[in-house]
């Protein structure tokens, strides 16, 4: 395993993470009897594999994903790990941030390594005040590092001209062989700014994996796995660059974006894929398979318009009413 440092002298993590939203979420049907097992037996793969990077979130599966992941942390040794989750964008004041931050580490067991801002707060609220709170969990020892999430190009400027104590070390977005729009100008400022690239959604859901038929509501609902799920042009480069390698498709996409500086953190239900995972750190892509995978994927540059700043709409429903609706559902 490769490691790296997450922006200006960050935790060190494993260049491949693993993203735990499918540990106990409705959307992946994921929340059964089985599942305390299944993330035990996927630690012990990633303890053995090197990788150490975990990410989470309070509204995954409301809460559940970070009590079974804390546990099965806890289980194998604290220190092998380093542990990121978010509280909710919903939390636009600084109180607010920090009882969401304690309550992680209550349902963790431990104190979190990263905590990230999952999505930009609701107007009117000032971006000020969350970035007060995110500093204050840091500088009262709640939380090792902060980071943002799901933050476009402005957002991002106008977070970073708040943060007087304490900068972000990331910015957790969606980026992928199946959406590159955050290349046009988002990438560039981070990368000027020293912000890790956190990649959410690498695998597009099991589409870059070779999935071609939508079996969760999260696969369903999202039209990036519909739009590649059934893209023949790519699907059949990252066939011939995956046997060209001797890999699988999904560690040819998880190869190129850890070639583009991003820190993938693929989710999973089965436990079997972290090795698959973790062996894509491994894998070196030649320099014409790059270009191959780059240019069958240029279309999802602009494809999806501005849609990483989708969650800007959110800015306009009020914190109340996200706050409602995500406890009346459980979470995500
Ligand atoms: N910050 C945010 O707003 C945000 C948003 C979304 C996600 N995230 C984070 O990013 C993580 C990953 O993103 P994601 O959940 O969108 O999913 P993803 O990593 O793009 O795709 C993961 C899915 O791919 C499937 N898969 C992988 N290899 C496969 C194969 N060979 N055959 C069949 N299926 C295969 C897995 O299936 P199985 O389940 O069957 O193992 C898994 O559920 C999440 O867990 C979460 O931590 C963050």
């Amino acid at each position: 395993m490769r490691y790296t440092t997450l922006g200006k002298g960050g935790p060190r993590v494993s260049v491949v993470g693993l993203g735990f939203w499918q540990a106990g979420s409705r959307l992946w049907g994921s929340r059964d009897g089985s599942l305390r097992r299944r993330v035990g037996e996927a630690l012990e793969s990633a303890s053995s594999h090197g990788i150490n990077f975990l990410d989470t979130a309070e509204v995954y599966g409301g809460g559940l994903s970070e009590e079974v992941l804390g546990d099965a942390v806890r289980a194998l040794g604290r220190e092998g790990f380093v542990v990121a989750s978010k509280v909710a964008g919903y939390r636009a004041t600084g109180g607010s941030i920090i009882r969401g931050v304690e309550g992680v580490n209550r349902r963790l067991g431990f104190k979190v390594d990263l905590i990230q801002l999952h999505w930009p707060p609701p107007h009117p609220w000032p971006l000020c005040w969350s970035i007060r709170g995110l500093e204050e969990a840091v500088l009262r020892g709640l939380a090792g590092y902060y980071g943002l999430s799901n933050f476009p190009r402005d957002l991002l400027e106008e977070a970073l001209q708040c943060s007087r104590r304490v900068e972000p070390v990331s910015n957790q977005i969606q980026y992928s062989l199946a959406f590159r729009a955050p290349e046009v100008d988002l990438i560039p400022y981070m990368r000027e700014r020293g912000l890790a690239l956190i990649a959410w959604s690498p695998l597009a859901k099991g589409a870059l994996a070779g999935v071609r038929k939508a079996s969760t509501a999260a696969q369903r609902g999202d039209s990036v796995f519909r739009v590649v799920s059934a893209d023949e042009e790519l699907q059949k480069v990252l066939e011939d660059v995956a046997v060209r390698s001797g890999a699988s498709k999904a560690q040819v996409a998880l190869a190129w974006l850890i070639f583009k500086g991003a820190i993938p953190i693929p989710g999973f239900r089965d436990p079997r894929r972290v090795e698959e995972y973790a062996r894509a750190a491994d894998l070196v892509l030649s320099e014409g398979d790059i270009r191959l995978l780059d240019e069958v994927s240029a279309k999802y540059v602009h494809m999806w318009g501005g849609w990483h700043r989708g969650f800007k709409v959110m800015r306009f429903v009020p914190g109340l009413v996200q706050r409602l609706v995500l406890t009346a559902i459980g979470g995500l």
